[in-house]
């Protein structure tokens, strides 16, 4: 593979219709649709919000086997792996592309790599993608219309919703917390306690 060799969105579409069934396939076309959306209106580059939408679930169907050798392989923290695919398939698909794809952009890398759980530090980027996967048209949840209409207000109070909603989730259904997702979640919310003392 030489230097300079990166995939273009078509050959990241050829790939996800192979790897992905048509019901995930059709979601992430949804998500790299939404992503444009919400990238004009905050301002953010939608080439790459479009290409994170497409890749962001391109390992999401990998065998549990096929993933846990991917995240060795490319030296990812292996306390991800009890967690499953819901945590690790966000990593992996960053570093697949990275390596595979020779998608270097580190905030397209973060953005995938964050887009189940976020982050304590996200970019407007990762925040585009994070809430495009959760609203996108076919989405159907109590409290989606809530998070759609925050989302055209603020990408940030939009990121809190999700975040503070999937915590709340897997402790209500006894799902097992990948630690990180608090850590998550204090992080975002010191963020706001400091934005409102400073002003
Ligand atoms: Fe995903
Ligand atoms: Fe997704």
């Amino acid at each position: 593979m030489s230097e300079s060799f990166e995939m273009t969105r078509d050959d990241v579409a050829k790939i996800a219709k192979n790897w992905l069934s048509e019901k995930r396939y059709q979601h992430v076309l949804r998500v790299e649709a939404t992503a444009i959306e919400l990238a004009k209106r905050y301002g953010v580059d939608q080439k790459k919000a479009g290409l994170c939408g497409l890749a962001h679930d391109l390992c999401k169907e990998w065998s549990h086997d096929k993933m846990v050798e991917a995240v060795r392989l490319y030296g990812l923290d292996e306390e991800m792996i009890p967690y499953g695919s819901a945590i690790m398939h966000g990593p992996l698909a960053a570093e697949w592309l990275k390596r595979e794809a020779g998608i270097k952009d580190e905030s397209i890398y973060k953005a995938i790599y964050q887009h189940t759980i976020g982050g304590k530090e996200m970019d407007n980027l990762s925040r585009v993608l994070f809430i495009a996967d959760y609203i996108e048209p076919a989405r159907q949840f109590k409290g989606v219309e809530e998070a759609r209409l925050l989302a055209e207000k603020s990408l940030k109070a939009a990121c809190d919703f999700k975040i503070t909603h999937t915590l709340q989730y897997l402790i209500h259904d006894h799902k097992l917390l990948y630690p990180e997702v608090l850590e998550i979640y204090n992080a975002q919310m010191i963020l706001n306690q400091e934005k409102s003392m400073g002003q």
